[in-house]
């Protein structure tokens, strides 16, 4: 009797820990993703705004500007880190145009988003693609935020979940759970990206909850698609919203700075 009720609590006691250290050690992390918007002028001055900010120290801030006002951050000493929004999947070569994993690092990327919607719909990225430059960016030590989500009509027919299980499995292909530890997602309904439509709570938990099932519990599951200062608390109350991935609104500084400060 006693040793079973010592069990018992040992083991009640063991999963109380694992859930506290689980919901706990997946540090927040808030990214703008400014898309194909501001020069380097707009870039020097959202950088003295937050560099004039107090930041939280619990969570990680990560700006993906353009390529061109990269070097605008990079010169600058933050408390946040930079980020690309797109690389190619090989290191060199003769591919006019495009940016590689080692010049994204040698231009102070510590980050990159990959498969975003917008490049998936309207550059063709297949799920094989994103997949070879996840694997690149992680032997070059660039965290991917990898980009995955479903449209209205995928909604609609009840497919969300089908259709991002195969989007994650396919971006995380051939990885170990090491790696998969590292990587960043991002669900990003597609319906609700730049449109001023966000996902309810319930609704992108449901999501993260499923993605959570595939990708274990270190992996850290942001949420994108019309965050904004008055959602993004409801948003990261939820067990499996670990951060957010920002457009329209991380490109003034001002709103930024109210989500990161949720
Ligand atoms: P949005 O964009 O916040 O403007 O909806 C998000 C994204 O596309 O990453």
């Amino acid at each position: 009797m006693r040793s079973l009720y010592t069990n018992g609590i040992t083991l009640i006691f063991s999963i109380f820990r694992n859930r506290f250290m689980t919901e706990h050690t997946r540090v927040p992390l808030i990214a703008a993703n400014w898309k194909m918007h501001h020069t380097s002028i707009d870039a020097e001055a959202f950088l003295q705004a937050m560099q004039a900010a107090q930041l939280p120290d619990d969570r990680d801030v990560v700006i993906c500007p353009s390529y061109t006002s990269l070097h605008i951050f990079n010169a600058a000493d933050t408390a946040f880190s930079l980020g690309a929004q797109n690389m190619h999947a090989e290191v060199e070569g003769a591919f006019t145009g495009e940016v590689s994993a080692t010049m994204l690092v040698d231009a102070g990327c510590s980050y990159v988003i990959l498969g975003h919607s917008e490049r998936r719909a309207q550059f063709n990225e297949t799920d094989e693609q994103v997949n070879a430059k996840v694997v690149t960016a992680l032997h070059n030590d660039l965290t991917p935020i990898i980009c995955i989500g479903e449209t209205q009509e995928q909604r609609a027919a009840g497919n969300t979940l089908e259709i991002v299980k195969v989007q994650v499995e396919a971006a995380l292909h051939d990885l170990t759970q090491d790696a998969i530890d590292d990587v960043v997602i991002a669900y990003e309904p597609l319906w609700a990206i730049g449109t001023g439509e966000t996902a309810t709570a319930e609704q992108a938990q449901e999501v993260h909850a499923s993605i959570r099932s595939i990708v274990g519990e270190k992996t850290r599951v942001l949420y994108g698609g019309s965050v904004k200062p008055d959602n993004i608390a409801e948003l990261m109350q939820q067990p499996d919203i670990d951060g957010a991935l920002v457009g329209g609104a991380s490109l003034e500084a001002e709103s930024f700075l109210q989500i990161v400060q949720y």
